[in-house]
């Protein structure tokens, strides 16, 4: 996936370049500022201090010293004014001017903070929306590893009534089953009810079903191995490409909506037989807007399920019932949950 949302502190990220919000001084500062200087050491502010500050939207670069990466990008987001004065206008321009620099520096990896929702006052939810479209609108002309660094939950704005839906979604499907055993087997509450398999939690009983033994002459003839062999259905990547058909969208459209990388679907393209990850394979599923059977006929073809014991997949599961493909909303919930996120 070419942009990974990731809890972190970004001082911790090892990529080819980190990007500080910084103020037009350049000369550090809190929050990010203070905590990349403090991780780079006094070298930085050295360099820093030749720069000539940084106006509000553009971007500077350095080296990073005593950090475990190669570049620091310091931009200067905007102060948030009510949202009516080009913050927003500005704020893309830190994420264009950074993706830039990192790019002509030949980085392969870029690590973001939520510029200007810190100290300069920017509502996450806004910020973290404005650096998704920049990025991924960066990422479907280049390829580069672009992770976004949420500090702190807030950053998803989940709105009560969703986060109600998907909890009692979850609770009315997660299975989460307790079965008494004694010593390697089940508890047989009556001793003459020998039909009686296991016993949940909650008391109630899951009688053993006995195992239907065909004596009748009209029993299906055993099927040779070969026969079974030659049967084999459409594969992963045989449905994939025929839903981008019947959908109408080129191949690029696809696998840029479902973020994933140019090589990756080349890969999964020419080999007929190629075996996807399952958040892959969910990632088209939803960029294709599959229908909950077609979902998971695409996801049993790749060797997954939908589980009702995972909370992600029952997620997944919520959102694709109620027809909300949007990736930005069930990254929200997914993060809301503690999950991880697609892309
Ligand atoms: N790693 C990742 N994210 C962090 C870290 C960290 N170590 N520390 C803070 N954050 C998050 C905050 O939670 C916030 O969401 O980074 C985001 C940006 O917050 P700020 O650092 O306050 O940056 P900003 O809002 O752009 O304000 C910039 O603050 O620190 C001063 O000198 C800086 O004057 C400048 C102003």
């Amino acid at each position: 996936m070419p942009l990974k949302i990731v809890r972190n502190d970004i001082t911790k990220m090892e990529c080819d370049a980190i990007v500080n919000a910084a103020n037009t001084s350049l000369l550090g500062g809190g929050g990010v500022d203070g905590a990349i200087h403090k991780a780079a050491g006094k070298a930085l502010l050295v360099e820093c201090k030749k720069l000539g500050g940084c106006e509000v939207g553009r971007a500077k670069i350095t080296n990073a010293y005593k950090l475990s990466c190669k570049h620091v990008i310091h931009t200067v987001g905007p102060k948030w004014n009510g949202g009516n004065c080009g913050e927003r206008e500005l704020l893309q321009s830190c994420y264009k001017e950074s993706l830039n620099l990192a790019l002509n520096n030949d980085c392969k990896s870029v690590a973001f903070p939520l510029i200007s929702s810190g100290v300069y006052g920017y509502p996450k939810d806004k910020a973290l929306k404005v650096a998704v479209d920049t990025i991924t609108e960066f990422l479907t002309e280049y390829d580069m590893l672009v992770y976004i660094v949420v500090f702190d939950k807030s950053a998803f704005q989940i709105s009560e009534k969703l986060f109600s839906d998907i909890s009692s979604f979850i609770d009315d499907r997660y299975v989460d089953t307790h079965f008494i055993y004694r010593r390697n087997r089940p508890i047989v509450t009556d001793e003459s009810d020998e039909s009686i398999e296991s016993q949940s939690i909650d008391g109630s009983k899951k009688h053993k079903t006995a195992t239907p033994h065909c004596t009748c002459a009209s029993a299906p003839k055993a099927i040779s191995l070969e026969d079974m062999v030659s049967k084999i259905d459409e594969s992963f990547s045989q449905m994939l490409l025929r839903k981008i058909d019947e959908k109408g969208i080129t191949d690029a459209q696809c696998y840029k909506k479902a973020n994933v990388d140019r090589k990756l679907f080349s890969k999964i393209r020419n080999d007929i037989n190629y075996r996807p990850s399952k958040t892959t394979a969910i990632a088209f599923a939803i960029a294709l807007e599959l229908s909950l059977a077609d979902t998971k006929d695409m996801l049993m073809k790749a060797g997954f399920a939908l589980s009702h014991s995972n909370k992600f997949d029952i997620i997944i599961e919520y959102f694709i019932t109620h027809e909300n493909y949007n990736i930005f909303e069930i990254n929200e919930a997914l993060f809301a949950f503690d999950q991880s996120v697609l892309g």
